[in-house]
C-alpha cells in the first residue's frame, strides 16, 4: 500500500509540510508513505507543452504523473491563500486534468488552518471534477497556526496523532479494493 503525500506549501517551514511529515511517521506497517516535494519544480501549465498523445510534457510534470501512478491513495495538505487553494497545488493539477492519473484514486485532504474553508471547497470542487475518490466529507483540521511543531511532537501528541491515523486507516480502507484487483 503506497500513499503520496503533496503539500500545497513551498515553505520550508511550512505547517501543512510538517502535517505531511508527521503523517509519514504515523503510517503503519504495510504502509509506503512519501512525501512529493518537487511540487515548486513544476512549470506554469501550458497545453502547449502537454503532448499527451505521445506522452511528451516538461520532465517535472512525466515525474509527478509517474509518482501518482505508482501509488494507491494520496493524501493532500494545502494552505488557503487570497480564499484560494495555493498557486503551486492547483498548478499542478492543472497538469493533471487530462493525464487522469487522480481519475478513481482514494485521496484525503487535511489541512493545518481552521480558516481555511474557501481553500478546502475550492479543493474538492477541482478534485470532484478530475474523479478523484472522496475519503474524507468535510474538513479535517489540525490547526497549527502559530505554533512551533516539528512532526516528532505532532506524531506523539495524543490530540494530532489519532487524527492522522485516522485519516491514513480511511485511505488504506478505501485504497484496498483497488490495490487488490489490480493485483
Ligand atoms: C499571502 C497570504 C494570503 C493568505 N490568505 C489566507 C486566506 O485567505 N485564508 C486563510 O485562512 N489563511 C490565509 N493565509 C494564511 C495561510 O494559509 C497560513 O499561514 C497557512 O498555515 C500557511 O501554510 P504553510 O504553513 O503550510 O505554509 C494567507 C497567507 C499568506 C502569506
Amino acid at each position: 500500500m503506497k500513499i503520496l503525500a503533496i503539500s500545497g506549501s513551498l515553505r520550508k517551514v511550512s505547517s501543512n509540510t510538517v502535517l505531511l511529515r508527521a503523517a509519514i511517521k504515523l503510517a503503519p506497517p504495510g504502509v509506503e508513505m512519501s512525501l512529493y516535494e518537487a511540487l515548486g519544480d513544476i512549470p506554469p501549465f501550458n497545453p502547449d507543452l502537454d503532448d499527451l498523445d505521445n506522452g511528451i510534457a516538461p520532465p517535472s510534470v512525466l515525474a509527478l504523473r509517474a509518482a501518482l501512478q505508482a501509488v494507491d491513495a494520496v493524501l493532500i495538505s494545502s494552505p488557503e491563500y487570497a480564499h484560494g487553494v495555493s498557486g503551486v497545488m492547483k498548478n499542478a493539477l492543472d497538469w493533471l486534468v487530462g493525464s487522469g492519473e487522480f481519475s478513481g484514486k482514494p485521496t484525503a485532504l487535511i489541512n493545518a488552518s481552521p480558516r481555511s474553508q474557501h481553500a478546502h471547497a475550492s479543493l474538492m470542487e477541482v478534485l470532484r471534477t478530475i474523479s478523484f475518490t472522496n475519503v474524507i466529507e468535510g474538513l479535517l483540521t489540525v490547526p497549527l497556526a502559530g505554533r512551533k511543531v516539528d512532526e516528532d511532537s505532532l506524531a506523539a501528541d495524543p490530540d494530532v496523532a489519532p487524527v492522522i491515523l485516522k485519516t491514513i486507516q480511511a485511505l488504506v480502507q478505501a485504497a484496498q479494493p483497488q490495490a487488490s484487483t489490480e493485483a
